[in-house]
């Protein structure tokens, strides 16, 4: 049932470490040609290498998805240097914890800015495109995926602006897949518990490590995990759309 990806473009986000390093790399061995974008270079010019390196075609964007003309040259020149494009995977993230009273402003804006306006910026270029795929490709049909996470089904003390950005996330995507549903554009909505990532490094001192507590004993999951979830979703036939996946680590309680 699985289908393979050759002769087609996909757009991770946040590729540069974690989740969409792994997508990247799982969806390029599945015959995709893969668009990498993520504000540290160097890191995509690595995964950039590696893909090559096993035959595949890479392309790396040094991008910051919360300026609107840098999602859209992202986009943009994905299409232009790969020729078309199919999905998107709306990855790039943050998650900065801690109680709403202490909170710098300055943390709420990065999680609006990146988790919900950056995700609005590339999926707003990226529509007309993966539509066109929809219609003129071989397969006739095109994916989006946005990443959101067990905080955008509960929510929780100290995690409020994650909650509302990832909220937010769902209800776009059903929003989204309903609107895109006739024309073959299967929208998607991924949902992780706790990921052995980068993701906790950003938390702010005295914050990280009482967040941190709240996975000790657990067997976390591993990127590919979820690489391998969003890879599930992409390969399905055309007439099957999987609309929502909420992965947790098989040890995680909350
Ligand atoms: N790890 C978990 O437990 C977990 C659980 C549920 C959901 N998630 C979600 O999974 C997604 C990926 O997170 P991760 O766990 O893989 O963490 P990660 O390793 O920290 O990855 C985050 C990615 O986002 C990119 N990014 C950050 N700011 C950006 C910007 N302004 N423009 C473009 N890219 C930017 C980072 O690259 P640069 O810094 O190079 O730009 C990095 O590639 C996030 O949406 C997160 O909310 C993670």
């Amino acid at each position: 049932m699985s289908e393979r990806l050759d002769g087609t473009v996909a757009l991770v986000t946040g590729a540069s470490s974690g989740i969409g390093e792994a997508t990247a790399r799982l969806l390029s061995e599945k015959g995709a040609a893969v668009a990498i974008a993520a504000r540290r270079k160097d890191r995509l010019e690595r995964l950039a290498g590696e893909i090559k390196g096993k035959g595949g075609r890479a392309l790396v964007l040094e991008t910051d998805v919360t300026d609107p003309d840098q999602a859209i040259a992202a986009v943009e020149r994905a299409v232009a240097e790969l020729g078309r494009l199919d999905t998107l995977i709306n990855n790039a993230g943050v998650m900065l914890l801690g109680p709403a009273a202490e909170a710098p402003l300055e943390e709420w804006e990065r999680t609006v800015d990146l988790n919900l306006k950056g995700l609005l910026y590339c999926t707003h270029a990226a529509l007309p495109h993966l539509l066109a795929a929809a219609e003129q490709e071989p397969r006739r049909v095109a994916d989006l995926v946005n990443i959101s996470s067990v905080a955008g089904r509960k929510a929780n003390a100290g995690s409020g602006i994650y909650n509302l950005s990832k909220f937010g996330v769902g209800a776009f995507s059903e929003s989204l897949r309903m609107e895109l549903a006739k024309r073959h554009v299967r929208v998607s909505l991924v949902e992780p518990g706790f990921v052995k990532t980068e993701l906790s490094n950003h938390i702010r001192d005295g914050i990280r490590e009482t967040a941190r507590q709240r996975y000790v004993g657990v067997e976390l999951l591993e990127s590919e995990d979820i690489a391998d979830a969003i890879a599930y979703i992409v390969t399905r036939p055309r007439r099957m759309a999987v609309n929502e996946l909420l992965v947790r680590p098989t040890e995680q309680e909350p």
